[in-house]
């Protein structure tokens, strides 16, 4: 098995029900963080840790993501005949920073379903899954700390990181034997168990390094929580016949499909910024003042 990994999977096929009525008709990856959509924060991390190659999978009216990483030709043009060079390199830069490839899941069966969409562009390989959801802000980006776990113990590595014990119900959750710093090796997993049931508060998050097996164990896996496929379920019964470890990842990771996280992710990276940081925490400081 192939152990470069120069490819990354995107599902986007979701219907973002958390943030309704803003994801009615536009795709809930598309909604800006401070002024870049979320979908590319997470194809940027997947660039610098080496992504080539990127596969989104897509479903209706997610048609936005498509022409959001293409040319724009007609603003293109705008852009350059007004002289507005920034702005332009900016626009272009998007379409050019990797492949893009695209499938369409027809019917929203689960992330497990939405992943084995990747099955015709995955070789024998290791490959990279990321959900647009989760916005990692971290020094070196998740993926690539994920990646040099992976040179080392080379196998599946699940994203982690604790959550309070009365959330483990909205998260895939991890047992496992603590290996080294940051690193366990798996040995059960659970999609969402009520906090009484839960193995421990190790919950997974948005980035997975898996390899083309999980394909087959996919198709044996049986709609699970909710009715949907479910990658937990899949990459559970793979347990005892491939490695699969859990990396606590180093970071600040934001759920931006949902509204307090997608609320703070847009606070947190705007007071970080040179042009908005200073005006905008003023600002809070006097609403915060004034509402208490
Ligand atoms: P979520 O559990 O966040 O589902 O999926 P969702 O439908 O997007 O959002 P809510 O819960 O209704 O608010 C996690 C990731 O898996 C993708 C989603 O697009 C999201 O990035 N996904 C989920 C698919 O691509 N297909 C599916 O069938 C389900």
């Amino acid at each position: 098995m192939k152990e470069i990994i120069k490819k990354a999977v995107i599902p986007v096929a979701g219907f973002g029900t958390r943030l309704l009525p803003a994801t009615k008709s536009q795709p809930k990856e598309m909604l800006p963080i401070v002024d870049k959509p979320a979908v590319q924060y997470v194809v940027e991390e997947a660039i610098k840790s080496g992504a080539e190659n990127i596969l989104f999978i897509t479903g209706r009216g997610k048609r936005a993501i498509e022409d959001y990483f293409d040319y724009a030709v007609e603003l293109e043009k705008e852009l350059e005949d007004k002289g507005k060079t920034d702005l332009l390199d900016e626009v272009r830069n998007i379409s050019e920073m990797a492949k893009f490839f695209y499938v369409r899941q027809k019917i929203a069966r689960g992330l497990g379903d939405a992943i084995n969409h990747a099955r015709g562009f995955i070789d024998d390989e290791y490959f990279s899954v990321l959900l647009a959801d989760d916005i990692i802000d971290s020094e070196i980006p998740c993926l690539k700390q994920m990646i040099n776990v992976f040179r080392n113990y080379r196998g599946m590595i699940l994203a982690v990181m604790e959550v309070p014990r009365d959330k483990t119900n909205i998260y895939g959750i991890v047992n496992g034997k603590k290996i080294s710093d940051r690193v366990y090796e798996v040995s059960d997993l659970i999609e969402k168990p009520e906090p009484e049931e839960a193995l421990s508060n190790i919950a997974v998050i948005g980035r997975y390094i898996l390899n083309a097996n999980i394909f087959n164990a996919i198709e044996e896996t049986k709609p699970g929580k909710g009715g949907e496929i479910q990658i937990t379920d899949a990459i559970k019964s793979l347990i005892g016949r491939e490695k699969i470890f859990a990396y606590e990842f180093k970071g600040m990771r934001y759920d931006v499909g949902e509204k307090i996280g997608f609320l703070k992710a847009n606070i947190a990276y705007a007071l970080k910024r040179e042009d908005l940081g200073s005006e905008l925490k003023e600002y809070l400081k006097k609403i915060v003042e004034e509402t208490t």
